[in-house]
């Protein structure tokens, strides 16, 4: 078990800035999930840490102690990748094995660890397998399981389960969440699955072109995104957003008119004073918006372009007159078809306010 910090930590390749100054402390046995878009930098930051790529400039310390310079194998640190990266000529149990005999481990010790990991991960019964006799989990497991023997301090995984179907993703996922309440480690997470992001993490950092937008409980980016990027980014479908003007502000509130909305008093919690004529983009998720209309709540019309039956809810598109499309996650059942025109209303406190430089207003 160990902490972490990133000070400063930057990655350029040549003349391109890839990582560009991250700070970051994660707590002794925290699991934190960085997610971002293809390219953002993720798999980059975490092999930085590792050590399989140098770290052009900051410091990366583990336990307090610069690692900058040391070789990856003396970080204390294990991964697991997307790829297994398994061998194949190996039994699952020699999988296990192999990094502990290079160590040159006592065999009653080696032999213990495997046992040990193979209880765990349920898969004692696996030892003798080769890699191809195993379905896509089971190797993902045994790629864990040569992660745990190694009795790291922090673990990373670069998004482990991105070659799993679906149904597997969700087990796998609850099993290294169990995981990691078992085995108390400081985890380090890389995923694109807002999903995987949400559940898993005690913090979620979120990454955009190699600079962090914004770290917090999952919870706190749901609820408060600090900006345009992370209000469109965490929540699926995600954050419908209006253009529009502040046409007055009180002390709780900001009054926000858009084309698409007549004026709504949107409440502001914090001491936000913008002033009145500026631009700045309205947002609400598809699950605050409701065809329930008590003829008071504010809310829009539009025509239904299309109807996603999910079972239990249902996804409406919808096109505003004035070229807007938003997204509705309502109750499933209803009986919206594709040409209606809709009125949705929502409540004005579930409603985000963002500057014109995208920053949260309030
Ligand atoms: N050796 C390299 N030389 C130059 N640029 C590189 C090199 N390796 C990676 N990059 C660039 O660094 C950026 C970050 O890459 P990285 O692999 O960290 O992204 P990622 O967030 O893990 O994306 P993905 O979700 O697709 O895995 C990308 O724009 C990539 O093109
Ligand atoms: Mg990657």
């Amino acid at each position: 078990m160990a902490t972490l910090n990133l000070s400063n930590a930057t990655k350029s390749y040549g003349d391109v800035d890839v990582i560009k100054g991250i700070d970051l402390d994660i707590a002794d046995g925290e699991f934190v999930v960085f997610v971002g878009p293809s390219g953002c930098g993720k798999s980059t930051l975490l092999r930085m840490i590792a050590g399989l790529e140098d770290i052009t400039a900051g410091e990366l310390k583990i336990d307090g102690e610069r690692c900058n310079e040391r070789a990856p194998k003396d970080r204390g640190i294990a991964m697991v990748f997307q790829s297994y990266a398994l061998y194949p000529h190996k039994s699952v149990y020699e999988n296990m094995a192999f990094g502990l005999r290079l160590a040159k481990r006592p065999k009653d010790e080696i032999d213990a660890k495997i046992r040990e990991a193979a209880g765990i991960l349920q898969m004692e019964h696996l030892l003798e397998r080769r890699p191809s006799q195993l379905s896509g989990g089971q190797r993902q497991r045994v790629a864990i399981g040569r992660a745990i023997v190694r009795n790291p301090k922090v673990f990373l995984f670069d998004e482990p389960l991105s070659n799993l179907d679906a149904a597997l993703r969700v087990s796998m996922r609850r099993e290294i969440a169990r995981l990691h309440g078992e085995l108390d480690a400081t985890m380090i997470y890389v995923t694109h699955d807002q999903v995987e992001a949400m559940t898993l993490a005690d913090r979620i950092v979120v990454l955009d072109g190699g600079v962090v937008q914004q770290v917090g409980r999952p919870m706190e980016l749901y609820n408060r995104p600090q900006n345009v990027f992370v209000a469109g980014f965490i929540g699926s479908p995600k954050m419908n957003f209006f253009q529009g003007e502040i046409t007055g502000t009180q002390a709780d509130s900001i009054t926000v008119t858009t084309p698409a909305t007549a004026a709504v008093a949107v409440p502001v919690t914090s001491n936000a004073t913008p002033e009145t004529g500026r631009a700045v983009t309205m947002g609400i998720r598809p699950e605050h918006l409701s065809v329930a209309d008590d003829g008071t709540a504010p809310g829009f019309t539009g025509t239904i372009v299309l109807v996603e039956r999910l079972g239990d809810e249902s996804l409406l598109e919808i096109a505003l007159s004035d070229g807007t499309e938003v997204i509705a996650k309502v109750a499933g059942g209803g009986s919206e078809a594709a040409g209606d025109t809709i009125r949705l209303t929502f409540d004005p406190a579930h409603l985000h306010l963002f500057d014109a430089d995208g920053e949260r207003i309030g």
